[in-house]
């Protein structure tokens, strides 16, 4: 008795190397709910052309529903001869409902099924990303409302710059998720077009109708050849690269929280809940969540150029390496949706040290180009302004002084364009409430956003 079709092709069954050597059932039985939900559609259109007949379909039905309940209860046995997911619940739908099963593949191959469930798959999954995206950006708005007025220094080359509110960093990265969720949004539409019926390659010369199925599954409409179809990929690559982006910015987060949880910095105060200690040093508390975060951001690039090399060299149309792409969209998916909610859950956490940032806010001449601005706008060209401020900081530093202590004939000296209004000029917390620029790291602008943010992110 030939347990699978095509083995009256061959004269041999594979052996057991070979048998766990091509399987897949272990890591896409998570598609079951795809599959059976493609397979329905499918044979709901082979009713309405004819090709299988209502009580059939109604058979099909019923025991693709009762294989869905069995997978859920954990009562399914898999068994990894059957390959893969496809063969694995059509088996237990034949041994269920005899021919009637055995009409279900018509008109279908499983590379048309594969390309089929990974997209349901991924309509699903993107969704998921983007509101663990909305509750991290959530986080980032709640924790920016706390700290409109606080503030701390920016840095280039990480060395300091110019003074910021602490909630228009934070918001910073309110932005890069958004640009992420719009990746996902953008990719969606590629991902919402079906495949079905393409078949193993060239489609079918059965009367099968794919905008039924189409339909059925929720898709905006179908793929337009079929030799494309069944080897396209790329809203996989294309995944893997939205993850990517994704980690690259919590991989950055969680750098900046790393450095500014430290004890030179003390900016921030990461959570105990998200710390761990040492098993030698007593006094440790180690920002572990977050250098995993940044560690496993490696492992999602790893999936994307995974992705990458094994699509990079294959011939047109199916070809078997296509399986392993799951691998690694499941792979990213879950690092990406591990990490996001990690994230969110330690900036809902942290608490910046307002304190210990006020301390030591006028060290490091953050007022400088404010200085410069001030000169600008008595007349001073720009680039002589800042000429003059570079000579004006180089003084303070050998004098162990502040700009905003340099006497007023000591400014003159410099330029005869500084009144005694230059002092408004000075002091970061001077800085960060001028700031009239829109998008601009002050709290005016800083609070705009917040509003913007919390009307978009709660509609
Ligand atoms: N498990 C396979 C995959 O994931 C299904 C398609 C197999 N098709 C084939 N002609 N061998 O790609």
């Amino acid at each position: 008795d030939k347990q699978k079709s095509w083995q009256h092709r061959l004269e041999n069954t594979p052996d057991e190397l070979a048998m766990n050597f091509v399987e897949s059932l272990s890591y896409d039985r998570r598609l079951y709910k795809y599959d059976i939900q493609g397979s329905i559609a499918h044979c709901e259109m082979l009713e309405k052309q004819g090709l299988m007949s209502r009580s059939e379909r109604e058979a099909v039905v019923k025991g693709l529903l009762e294989i869905q309940a069995e997978i859920e209860a954990g009562s399914f046995v898999f068994d990894v001869s059957q390959e893969d997911i496809h063969m694995a619940v059509e088996a237990a739908l034949i041994e269920k409902t005899g021919d009637a099963g055995r009409k279900l593949h018509t008109g279908r191959s499983r590379n048309d099924q594969i390309a089929t469930d990974m997209r349901l798959w991924m309509r699903d999954q993107i969704s998921a990303l983007l509101d663990k995206l909305a509750g991290l950006q959530t986080a980032f708005v709640e924790l920016a409302e706390k700290y409109t007025e606080d503030v701390m220094p920016s840095y280039t080359h990480l060395q300091r710059a110019q003074p910021i509110v602490i909630a228009a960093y934070l918001l910073s990265f309110t932005e890069q998720f958004e640009r992420d969720k719009g990746r996902l949004k953008d990719l969606a539409v590629r991902v919402n077009i079906s495949p079905l019926g393409s078949g193993a390659a060239a489609g079918s010369t059965l009367p099968i109708d794919r905008e039924i199925t189409a339909e059925k599954l929720g898709f905006a409409g179908i793929t337009q050849n079929s030799i494309d179809a069944v080897s396209d990929r790329d809203f996989c690559a294309e995944f893997a690269f939205a993850c990517s982006m994704i980690m690259t910015h919590l991989s950055k987060l969680a750098e900046d929280f790393i450095i500014f949880s430290s004890t030179e910095f003390s900016f921030v105060k990461i959570s105990d809940k998200y710390c761990t200690s040492s098993s030698m040093m007593p006094q440790k508390r180690n920002p572990d969540m977050l250098e995993l975060i940044r560690g496993k951001a490696g492992n999602v690039f790893g999936s994307l150029s995974s992705l990458m090399m094994m699509l990079k060299a294959q011939p047109s149309t199916y070809n078997r390496d296509l399986q392993e792409e799951k691998i690694h969209i499941f792979n990213a998916a879950d690092y990406a949706e591990n990490c996001l909610e990690m994230a969110a859950a330690i900036v809902s956490n942290t608490q910046f040290r307002t304190d210990k940032i006020a301390s030591g806010i006028d060290e490091g001449f953050l007022d400088a180009t404010s200085l410069a601005e001030y000169l600008v706008k008595k007349g001073v060209p720009f680039r002589q302004a800042h000429g003059t401020v570079g000579t004006a900081v180089a003084l303070c530093e050998k004098r162990g002084l502040k700009l905003a202590e340099l006497e007023l004939d000591e400014f003159k000296k410099l330029s005869d364009a500084v009144e005694e209004d230059v002092y408004e000029s000075l002091t970061a917390a001077n800085v960060a409430k001028a700031y009239t620029s829109p998008g601009a790291a002050g709290k005016a602008q800083s609070e705009e956003r917040i509003r913007y943010w919390k009307e978009k992110l709660q509609g």
